[in-house]
């Protein structure tokens, strides 16, 4: 497959990049890494952190960068390897990543603004092991059951309809950029994220070998 161990998923929100990450992170044995993740668990168990994060992720809006690169460079320092899922979102975030670990390879996941929304609007999560449902293209056994663990299943504060606009916007002036940044350094593969979670996962893999 590919030798890449250090790895960037890029993409709008609702992309996929968690579901692929998951995925990539059990067959390639590496630590998937999803700043969202980590934000929503600070919020859950009311840290500083989440006391200080949570508006901006309400809104729709990113967290200071200073805050989330120390939040990373803490669990990817010393790592060998691992699955990076919306981190970087900034040039700055991106340059200190440079610092910190540089990237060997850099997917961005590319789906158009109609298929994000419907994808967002019917998405839910088990909130104790964090597996990704969608209640059209992969709903759950049982309702609001998780597969794997029995957990609830719960819908994100941040998928409300006029949230997920704002956080759309937000992707295209702040992030999308990075695409550049990372094309410019010859690591950038793009991968068509339409279709379905296996075809999708097939092109991410031929675009890592
Ligand atoms: P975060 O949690 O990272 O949200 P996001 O980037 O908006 O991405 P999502 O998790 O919404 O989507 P995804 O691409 O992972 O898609 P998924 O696989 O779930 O960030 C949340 C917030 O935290 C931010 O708004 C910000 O405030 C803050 N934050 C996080 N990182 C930050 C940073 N670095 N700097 C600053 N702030 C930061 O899939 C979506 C749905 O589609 C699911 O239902 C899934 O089942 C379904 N699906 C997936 N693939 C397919 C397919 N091929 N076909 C059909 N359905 C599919």
């Amino acid at each position: 497959m590919t030798s890449a161990r250090r790895i960037v998923l890029l993409g709008a929100p609702g992309a996929g990049k968690g579901t692929q990450a998951q995925l990539l992170a059990a067959k390639l044995g590496l630590v998937h890494i999803s700043t969202g993740d980590i934000l929503r668990e600070e919020v859950r168990r009311g840290t500083e952190l989440g006391n200080q994060t949570k508006e901006y992720m309400d809104r729709g809006d990113l967290v200071p960068d200073e805050l989330i690169v120390a939040m990373i460079a803490e669990r990817i320092r010393d790592r060998d390897g691992f699955i990076l899922d919306g981190f970087p979102r900034t040039t700055a975030q991106a340059e200190a990543l440079e610092e910190i670990a540089p990237v060997e390879r850099v997917i961005n996941l590319q789906l158009p603004e109609e298929e994000v929304v419907r994808r967002l609007s019917a998405r839910r999560v088990c909130e104790d092991c964090g597996k990704i449902y969608n209640l059209i293209t992969s709903p759950p056994q049982r309702e609001g059951v998780c597969d794997e663990c029995g957990g609830r299943l719960i819908q994100r504060d941040d998928d409300k309809p006029e949230v997920i606009r704002r956080r759309f916007r937000v992707y295209t002036e702040e992030t999308a950029p990075l695409k550049d940044f990372y094309r410019q350094r010859g690591l950038l593969r793009e991968v068509d994220a339409t279709g379905t979670v296996e075809e999708v996962f097939n092109r991410i893999e031929a675009a890592l070998a």
